[in-house]
């Protein structure tokens, strides 16, 4: 159990082995806390490069996920909310289409590193936006 925590850099932590992200496919949620409130948070790669965001539309504060993990349209290209069919571009979370115009996701810090147990996608949470205990 580490306790050198009272730094102000956040704690990395471990989402998901890399390969479990693949590009443009099922991406890894995860439970978060934002000003005391439940939230989730998830993971997707895109291009080759992992992207984390705050699951919630910027149209209706609601999650995007239509089914759990699913977070890509059919394309394969945007992020795409279930409820009403925002679109987002993945890589900067900015609305590109839909009923969130003018709107973004909001990001989270992602880094993948090379651990002993193999390459894997860490979240380097940030501000208010902090990991559930388990
Ligand atoms: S809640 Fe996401 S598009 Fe309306």
């Amino acid at each position: 159990m580490t306790t050198d925590t009272t730094q102000a850099t956040a704690e990395a932590v471990r989402i998901c082995a890399s390969e479990e992200l693949a590009d443009g496919g099922k991406g890894v949620r995860r439970e978060a806390t934002l000003g005391g409130s439940e939230v989730v948070v998830f993971f997707v790669r895109y291009d080759g490069q992992p992207y984390g965001y705050l699951n919630r539309c910027a149209h209706v504060p609601m999650e995007l996920d239509w089914a759990e993990g699913e977070f890509f349209e059919s394309s394969g290209l945007y992020l795409m909310c279930a409820t009403h069919g925002a679109i987002y571009a993945p890589e900067t979370g900015r609305c590109v289409g839909g009923p969130c115009r003018g709107g973004r996701l909001r990001p989270v810090q992602v880094e993948e590193r090379d651990t002993p147990e193999g390459r894997a996608v860490f979240w380097l949470p940030d501000g208010e936006l902090r990991p559930s205990k388990p």
